[in-house]
């Protein structure tokens, strides 16, 4: 029996047309039809445009209509996708959060013996089903803010064991729960208790235990780094992404977040698919990620949170660059799941248009994932991922600031989330 999925009557379905990464000034173009509508079949969207247009489609004969939603009153967009996270983790750090209050920096906290060593302990801890209920929790938040596909990296085992382990839970969340994962590895997040004062011997020991591994197995996409001052070099970041790359990975790199290294040049030279973070992006390495077609992801929530000053988004774009936005969820830095935060940091803080940030939330989301072709509009072909919200129009994300205005979500053509429903969330697993 064919699965199709009808929605109509859209105030605005806000297509965020489009395959590639939208840079510049093309991030504006949301392409908006008034009265849309949609109809998805057997998963993946078949047609789209104003609901008179496809009135006559389905009174074809033999089309077989399973679900029609009524969208009269509301906005319709391609469901989010969150494009940098560290959701699978045990443990939580509050009383670092204070020790922030109290005028300790995120980076006196990881010298002083805390930060993402402490999550290292507790999810090196954790077991596998422990981790799963974690995680699973965590994702059905960011369903309810409109999310149908999320990246998790690893990053809090910094051992082989660990970091399988955290990946195969990603794995499984995957295959079970409605949100989509893609994986990545992030092993060298921090250099762990055995080798400090040795990150040359922790960079080796990944590259020849750790990532052929992980690369056989198909257990992560990406390979990221957290290319810092005191953390890993620019010389230790290109040794260790340029064996990845080797290995199969596409690239991915914690980028310039503290301090000016050169993160934001070597993923040019890297051709790395995003770099993230760039609060403290220079000139050139901006420049060079317009050049290579390098996505960049920025994560106001973490300034935010850490009360550092916020990416140049405004520069970024106007230089010809791709943003995506994304909310860096973890439990050090930025502890949240919600996108219309980052919406409204990205606007307020960042010097986004709303229609950039919308974007930046979807197409080019989609694009740091390297899956543009696939999700991140409402165009024929993509996946039937999409979110109706309970207002007219996506003007409403950011401005009930943090709150999802979420009403249903869709994942591959079926209902999975609904505000309204008998149980919020609606899937089954
Ligand atoms: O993206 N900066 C490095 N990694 C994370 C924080 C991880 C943590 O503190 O647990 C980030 O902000
Ligand atoms: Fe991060």
């Amino acid at each position: 029996m064919s699965n199709n999925l009808i929605i109509k009557n859209a105030a605005e379905l806000v297509r965020c047309s489009g395959f590639k990464a939208k840079c510049g000034s093309a991030m504006s173009d949301l392409n908006i039809i008034p009265n849309g509508a949609l109809i998805i079949e057997n998963g993946v969207i078949t047609a789209v445009g104003e609901t008179s247009e496809l009135a006559p489609k389905l009174e074809q004969p033999g089309f077989e209509v399973f679900e029609v939603i009524d969208a009269s009153g509301k906005a319709v967009l391609p469901g989010f996708v969150d494009p940098h996270t560290h959701f699978v983790f045990g443990g939580y750090r509050a009383e670092e959060f204070y020790r922030r209050l109290r005028g300790d920096s995120y980076m006196a906290i990881m010298e002083s013996g805390g930060g993402i060593v402490n999550t290292v302990a507790a999810t090196r801890a954790a077991s596998e089903s422990e981790l799963f209920a974690l995680g699973k929790a965590r994702l059905d938040s960011m369903l309810s803010f409109g999310v149908t596909t999320v990246e998790g990296k690893s990053g809090y085992g910094l051992d082989e064991h660990t970091e399988i382990k955290q990946l195969e839970v990603m794995a499984e969340l995957d295959r079970t729960h409605p949100a989509d994962v893609v994986r990545t590895f992030l092993g060298a997040h921090a250099v762990p208790q055995a080798y400090k004062g040795k990150p040359d011997d922790f960079i080796d020991f990944l590259i020849s235990q750790v990532m052929p591994k992980i690369a056989e197995r198909h257990l992560a996409e990406f390979c990221d780094i957290f290319c810092e001052k005191n953390v890993f070099s620019i010389e230790q970041s290109r040794r260790l992404l340029s064996k990845a790359k080797s290995l199969g990975f596409r690239l991915k790199l914690h980028a310039d977040e503290i301090v000016s290294l050169g993160g934001a040049e070597l993923a040019a030279e890297l051709g790395a698919v995003s770099a993230d973070h760039l609060l403290h992006a220079s000139k050139q390495g901006i420049a060079d990620m317009a050049k290579a077609g390098v996505i960049a992801v920025l994560l106001p929530g973490t300034a935010f949170s850490l009360k550092e000053k916020y990416a140049d988004a405004r520069y970024m774009i106007d230089q010809g660059c791709a943003v995506a936005l994304a909310t860096d969820m973890n439990p050090g830095s930025c502890f949240t799941e919600s996108m219309p935060l980052i919406f409204a940091l990205a606007t307020l803080y960042m010097g986004m248009k709303p229609e950039e940030a919308v974007t930046a939330m979807t197409l080019n989301a989609a694009a740091a994932l390297d899956r543009a072709d696939r999700i991140g509009s409402i165009d024929p072909g993509k996946k039937g991922d999409i979110v109706i919200l309970e207002f007219p129009s996506c003007k409403y994300i950011p401005y009930h600031i943090g709150v999802s205005t979420v009403e249903k979500v869709i994942k591959n053509g079926k209902l999975v989330f609904d505000k309204h429903g008998e149980g919020k969330q609606c899937y089954q697993n």
